[in-house]
């Protein structure tokens, strides 16, 4: 990013959160071809350790930080890793990336609860924690700023996804409330809105993509495409970043189609994934 960095190493540090696949590890290698050092954080050592070996190569300095985000002890560590001030050997982050989320398929009524929860928990307690955690400091430096992985769901409600969609609704209101509330102190905000994306969230999500017909099957879209498009939006500072022209249309159409007709759709191309 064009911002004077914070760091004595002269280079503005990362922290990536889901860094160790998808769309986060692709977020991660953008942020490091841009000029900042990485702080990847994730519950696969193995996956971050590769990651942090091929960036270093490059000259990036690199800190693993291995934390499950589904716990109180994971998100404390990463809370207090965003809170420290420069001391020591230890460089503030300059800019957060929420982007570890996953989500669960199905009817709600015979989905786990505990999965439900913890997608909450996931997708939202702990953003929200961790945006906490670092925003003080950057609004203080005037620099900096925060990108949060939403959906193209957060715009629609979602049969077949409930939990999911209502907890990427809560991060796209969350992020534009923030956004707005520092406006004008120098920290940037925004959130990022995929579709589908090949990644590991369909292995996780236990879902077929083959069965996906129609506009939704011409709009899958490749992991380092989103995130290519998701960085470049919030070096541009901007708020709400849709990749895809597909899903650009889709969001905008579901803004102004009637709200019964836009929960019947939802529900038809959610159904295409069991
Ligand atoms: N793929 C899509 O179609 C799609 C569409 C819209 C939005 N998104 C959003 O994009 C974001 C990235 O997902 P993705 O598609 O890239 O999926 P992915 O390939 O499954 O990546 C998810 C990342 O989150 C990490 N993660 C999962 N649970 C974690 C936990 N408890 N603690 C710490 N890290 C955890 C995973 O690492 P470990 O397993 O190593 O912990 C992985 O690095 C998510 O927020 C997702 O909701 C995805």
């Amino acid at each position: 990013m064009s911002e004077p960095a914070a760091s004595r190493s002269g280079r503005p540090l990362a922290l990536v959160t889901g860094a160790s696949g998808g769309i986060g590890e692709e977020l991660a290698r953008l942020a490091a071809r841009d000029g900042h050092d990485l702080v990847v954080v994730a519950r696969s050592a193995d996956r971050l350790d590769a990651l942090a070996g091929e960036l270093r190569s490059h000259g990036t300095e690199v800190e693993v930080l291995v934390a499950d985000l589904e716990t109180e002890a994971g998100q404390g560590a990463v809370e207090r890793r965003l809170a420290e001030a420069e001391a020591g050997d230890r460089r503030p982050v300059d800019v957060l990336v929420n982007n570890a989320g996953f989500g669960t398929v199905g009817r709600f009524v015979e989905l786990p609860v505990d999965g439900e929860l913890a997608q909450i928990t996931l997708n939202v307690s702990a953003l929200v924690r961790l945006t906490r955690a670092v925003l003080p400091r950057l609004v203080q430096v005037g620099r900096g700023g925060v990108l949060n992985v939403a959906s193209l769901a957060s715009f629609e409600p979602g049969p077949g996804m409930a939990t999911y969609a209502a907890t990427k609704a809560f991060v796209l209101s969350f992020t534009e409330a923030i956004r707005e509330e520092v406006a004008g102190t120098g920290v940037r905000v925004s959130a990022l809105c995929p579709g589908f994306t090949h990644t590991g969230f369909q292995e996780r999500a236990g879902v077929r993509t083959d069965g996906v017909t129609g506009l939704a099957a011409m709009a899958w879209q490749r992991a380092p495409d989103v995130a290519r498009t998701g960085w470049e939006g919030f070096v541009a500072d901007r708020a709400i970043i849709v990749p895809g022209l597909l899903n650009r249309a889709a969001a905008v159409g579901v803004r102004l189609a009637p709200r019964s007709a836009v929960r019947k759709l939802s529900a038809r191309v959610v159904r295409q994934l069991h």
